[in-house]
């Protein structure tokens, strides 16, 4: 357990090697289903419920590398937990680009990061063709149990066997060509619904003016509100933001070049360029558009770049919003190997609040934490309104860009922080935080995270009390083999086991 009073002295040395770091970057081929019975801690029995992770499974194709683990095949994991025990189950998300290309035993599709089929520029030339590689998040909704990527169709999956059932379209309001990106916002009390619970998602048709679609599902998994508006400009927007009142989505400063794409010598995402003397665009869409008032609000503020928002919520004439921002965006090079990225010639993502004021039209940020962080969780009830805790991966280290080795809860009305670490040899993924059945307290229940653990090449799932991080891990359940490092994923109280 690390405290952040052992980081007052300078740290002079890495909290972390290299090679440890790419540990976690090799293919997990093989498809597991046992009961976890290495485990050091206890389970609390209260915890009953599955948590779900996708991330990119395979890192290559049989021996030929991925160029970016963004373009490496989904793989979902799912751990139950029931009456103080854990089954681990993983299975490939059998998307049309995964079957082919296993069957063929080569790559078959350029990779948005940079994935390039065999064969050089002519093999790619005019190949508009990207894999929807299911590999970003996984949700359970309306009684189906979706994988996600942004660029694509979700897949719907078998929640006890992860078997894939085929694309979800939702009753055919989504066409085939239609995205369902991979960051939808949850809500289990939308106040202009009566409280019933709402998801809301969105797609994106980029090109010269981007076309942003609104979709927002009942709790039967129903469509009930849908409505697209067009945007001047180019966008790459991943992930957004909700209040009752708005979507919102921070237009990244950015350009795209498209001709060296469609010319087969680079991948879309290389095509990316990071504009730092233009204004971050914050696009403000009503929710819910009267006839006459559907005009979305653009609003203005430094330059920067947003993957990931953790909240936001609406304060008298203000919205404020939490996200995680980069100086500039970290662009991906044709010739570079991401095992060997430089940690420290990038800038780390950092933790901003935004304040938008709706009646004036002004924006102004403050810094809640410098520290390196990405992926960040709140209680569930708290989407889209006030909150006052988080949590969130974060770096040993108090300053410059590192892996992620630590989890951060953060006390947004006190200021405190708590601070729990896996350095030397352990690097986290998400932190997802899970209610204590009817608790009341906002911070009552426990964070699971996935851990890399070099020292044995393996993962852990470990369990902290939300409430007190300085208690430690209450339990860390060793797996008996690593899961690559993933993206994200969610947490039901549905136990999908059977006994
Ligand atoms: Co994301």
């Amino acid at each position: 357990m690390q405290s952040f009073k052992s980081q007052e002295s300078p740290v002079t040395e890495k909290s972390y090697t290299r090679a440890d770091w790419q540990g976690g970057y090799q293919s997990l081929t093989q498809e597991f289903d046992y009961w976890i019975d290495d485990i050091e801690g206890q389970i609390p029995r209260e915890l009953q419920g599955t948590l779900f992770r996708n991330g990119p499974g395979l890192l290559d194709v049989n021996g030929q590398p991925l160029h970016h683990p963004f373009d490496g095949d989904g793989m979902i994991s799912k751990i139950t937990f029931t009456s103080g025990r854990a089954h681990f189950r993983n299975r490939f998300v059998h998307t049309t680009g995964y079957l082919a290309e296993q069957k063929a035993g080569k790559i078959l599709y350029r990779g948005a990061f940079g994935t390039q089929k065999a064969g050089g520029w002519l093999a790619n030339i005019f190949d508009f063709k990207l894999k929807n590689i299911a590999n970003t998040n996984v949700i359970y909704w309306g009684g189906k149990l979706l994988a996600l990527w942004e660029g694509g169709e979700a897949y719907r999956l078998d929640p006890y066997t992860l078997k894939t059932l085929g694309n979800e379209y939702f009753n055919g309001v989504l066409s085939a060509d239609e995205a369902f990106a991979a960051h939808p916002r949850l809500k289990n009390n939308c106040e202009q619904d009566g409280g019933a619970p709402c998801l809301v998602n969105f797609s994106i048709k980029p090109g010269l003016s981007t076309t942003i679609t609104i979709f927002e599902l009942n709790s039967a998994g129903k469509i009930v509100r849908h409505h697209a508006h067009s945007v001047p400009g180019f966008c790459f927007i991943h992930d957004f933001v909700i209040t009752p009142n708005y979507c919102i989505f921070f237009q990244n400063p950015v350009s795209f070049n498209p001709i060296p794409f469609a010319l087969g010598i680079r991948a879309a995402v290389e095509c990316i360029k990071f504009q730092p003397n233009q204004p971050t665009q914050i696009l403000i869409i009503p929710r819910f558009p009267k006839k006459g008032q559907e005009k979305i609000k653009i609003l203005e503020t430094q330059s920067g770049f947003v993957f990931h928002h953790i909240n936001a919520f609406e304060v008298g004439d203000e919205v404020l919003i939490d996200s995680i921002c980069y100086q500039s965006f970290p662009e991906v090079e044709p010739e570079s190997d991401f095992r060997q990225v430089d940690f420290e010639a990038l800038s780390p993502g950092q933790l901003w609040r935004f304040y938008l004021n709706l009646k004036n039209g002004t924006v102004r940020r403050e810094l809640i934490d410098g520290r390196c962080c990405e992926f960040a969780n709140i209680h569930p009830a708290n989407v889209g309104r006030p909150y006052r805790y988080l949590y969130i991966g974060a770096a040993h280290a108090e300053t410059g860009n590192a892996p992620l080795q630590a989890l951060l809860k953060i006390d947004l009305e006190s200021g405190e922080r708590q601070f729990w670490s896996a350095a030397p040899r352990g690097f986290v993924g998400e932190p997802i935080f899970v209610p204590r059945p009817d608790s009341e307290k906002e911070d009552d229940g426990w964070v699971l995270a996935l851990v890399y653990d070099a020292t044995h090449n393996r993962s852990d799932v470990v369990i902290l009390d939300a409430s007190d991080f300085h208690k430690g891990v209450i339990a860390r359940l060793h797996l008996k083999h690593h899961i690559p490092y993933g993206l994200h994923g969610s947490f039901t109280s549905k136990v999908f086991v059977k006994i």
